[in-house]
């Protein structure tokens, strides 16, 4: 394992990814952490991340120079390479030498191990105050730049290095790559961490855990739960049993992927609860949209029970099945972190939450993955893409992109349009490009149209297509107009109920991705 220390800005997630890119496996441990206990854990290497302190501020995050008696290898980038020299009694200036975006490092005499062959010059991505004077003792200088003398430098005897700029972010071009030869070739680590090793491993501590017993899990139609069932299954058989609840807001085909393709994929046993008749009875005059979702998120969860104890009532199942992913554990303390069985359920309504006379442990397959690793175990677990490719969809699925009441022409109208839209951007080969599209029904506003020699007095129906990394901001995605147009031209002339198609361009904020 190789440990990332957390100095606190936003790009320790980031390079956990990118060492597991380089196949050696890694977690991230908060700056707090002292060093007996990350020498405890006897890392194959460690890597000090960028943060936004300056090391000279009130409060900054302290180095223990401990940390390089152990002899573990140590990679500091950013604010971790200024803490390494620091510690190891360079000098750092807190003489204001800013830094920021992209800039060109130079190559010096000795380009040493991490940057041996690449351009003497290259751009990289800098964001930094302080700068390094003076290279600790025993260290080489490798790189430089017009501002600063001391940009990278390594002792490879005792596989230490560090760089100034942000080696994990795309905008260094050669990062990847600088990363690499310092988990490979100076750390020594070799790599092993792939999506095969991912699924045999998973696969043994399943089965570790649930011995001879039987596990439930509930299937969202999302990636996650598919491909945690989907491990699961892998590891028990037919000792698992997944429900999924149909509440008749699903968008058209979804239910078939779960039915047929998850299925046939995995060969897993699938309880379907039936639940479109009461989730729309408990949804009649309602349009409010908070309303909306407490109704779906309370009706979900009581059929989820209904149907887990039906389960539960043939056989005595101990487990259930969580599609937790690695950054939600990252908050709550580390992979195997403090007393962690007992996981917070999250509020999203897709799995339902716990019902409270039934005591499960948890089984929680991807709680060291990342989402990217998630979808290769899918696609290697044999899930088809249209499950492992799938974007983000909301729990309460179309019942809150009708805005208005949700009766069922209205479903089976926004169900229509939304299924040509996606077919319409899947075909323009946009779906990775387009974090989510949402295909929203105007229900209770109607505008005048002409079709055919007829008016018409139809609805709008609203395309919001975002592009965003993580969903909490979002821009408007820049449609080709051609796409747009048979977007348009096909839902005014299938949806019978439609008679026009506008472009939500909104970004996130001020707007949500959804509409309600
Ligand atoms: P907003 O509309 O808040 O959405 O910008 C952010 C992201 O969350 C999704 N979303 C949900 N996902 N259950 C979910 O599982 C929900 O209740 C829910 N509400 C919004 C939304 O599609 C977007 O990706």
């Amino acid at each position: 394992t190789v440990l990332v220390v957390d100095y606190g800005a936003q790009y320790a997630q980031l390079i956990a990814r990118r060492v597991r890119e380089a196949d050696v496996y890694s977690e991230i441990v908060p700056a707090t952490t002292p060093v007996s206990e990350i020498v405890a854990r006897e890392p194959a290497a460690v890597i000090l991340s960028g943060g936004p302190a300056s090391v000279y501020a009130e409060g900054a995050p302290a180095l223990d120079p401990a940390l390089f008696e152990a002899g573990i290898p140590v990679f500091g980038m950013c604010y971790g390479f200024q803490a390494m020299a620091r510690a190891l009694g360079g000098e750092v200036a807190p003489d204001g030498t800013r830094e920021y975006g992209r800039t060109e490092v130079t190559l010096t005499g000795t380009p040493g191990t991490l940057h041996e062959g690449l351009p003497r010059t290259h751009p990289v991505w800098m964001s930094h105050g302080d700068s390094v004077t003076a290279a600790p003792e025993g260290f080489t200088v490798t790189a430089s730049t017009d501002r600063v003398a001391v940009a990278a430098f390594e002792d490879t005897e005792r596989r230490l290095a560090g760089v100034q700029y942000h080696p994990e972010v795309g905008h260094s071009p050669h990062g990847q790559e600088v990363l690499r030869r310092f988990l490979h070739d100076v750390a020594g680590i070799t790599p092993g961490w792939t999506t095969a090793s991912i699924i045999d491993e998973t696969v043994e501590a399943i089965r570790a855990q649930v011995g001879d017993g039987r596990a439930i899990c509930g299937l969202s139609g999302g990636v996650d739960s598919a491909v945690a069932a989907a491990l699961v299954q892998r590891a028990i058989g037919d000792r698992l049993t997944c429900v999924f609840v149909d509440h008749g807001l699903m968008r058209s085909g979804e239910r078939e992927q779960v039915e047929k393709d998850f299925v046939a994929a995995t060969g897993a046993t699938l309880h379907v609860a039936e639940a479109a008749d009461r989730f729309l009875g408990a949804l009649a005059g309602v349009t409010d949209p908070e309303q909306k979702r407490k109704i779906i998120g309370r009706e979900f969860i009581r059929v989820f029970e209904t149907a887990t104890a039906e389960v539960v009532a043939d056989h005595h199942v101990g487990f259930l099945v969580q599609g937790t992913l690695y950054p939600d554990v990252v908050e709550s303390g580390g992979v195997d972190g403090s007393g962690n069985n007992t996981a917070v359920i999250k509020s999203h309504h897709n799995v339902g939450g716990l019902p409270d006379d039934i005591e499960f442990d948890l089984v929680e397959p991807l709680r060291a993955l990342f989402k990217d690793e998630v979808r290769s175990v899918g696609a290697e677990l044999g899930l088809p893409e249209v499950i492992v490719g799938r974007q983000p969809f909301p729990g309460p699925g179309l019942g809150i992109r009708i805005i208005g009441e949700v009766t069922r022409d209205r479903l089976e109208t926004l169900r229509a349009a939304d299924a040509i839209a996606r077919e319409e951007l899947t075909a323009a080969g946009l779906d990775r490009e387009i974090w989510q599209c949402p295909v929203v029904l105007l229900a209770d506003v109607r505008s005048v149209g002409v079709q055919g020699d007829g008016r018409t007095y139809g609805h709008p129906i609203v395309l919001r297509p975002v592009s965003s990394e993580d969903a909490m901001t979002a821009d408007w995605t820049r449609l080709p107009y051609e796409v747009v147009e048979r977007i348009s031209t096909r839902i005014t002339n299938e949806v019978s109920e439609v008679n026009r198609v506008v472009i939500d361009v909104t970004s996130k904020p001020p707007g949500t991705i959804e509409w309600e």
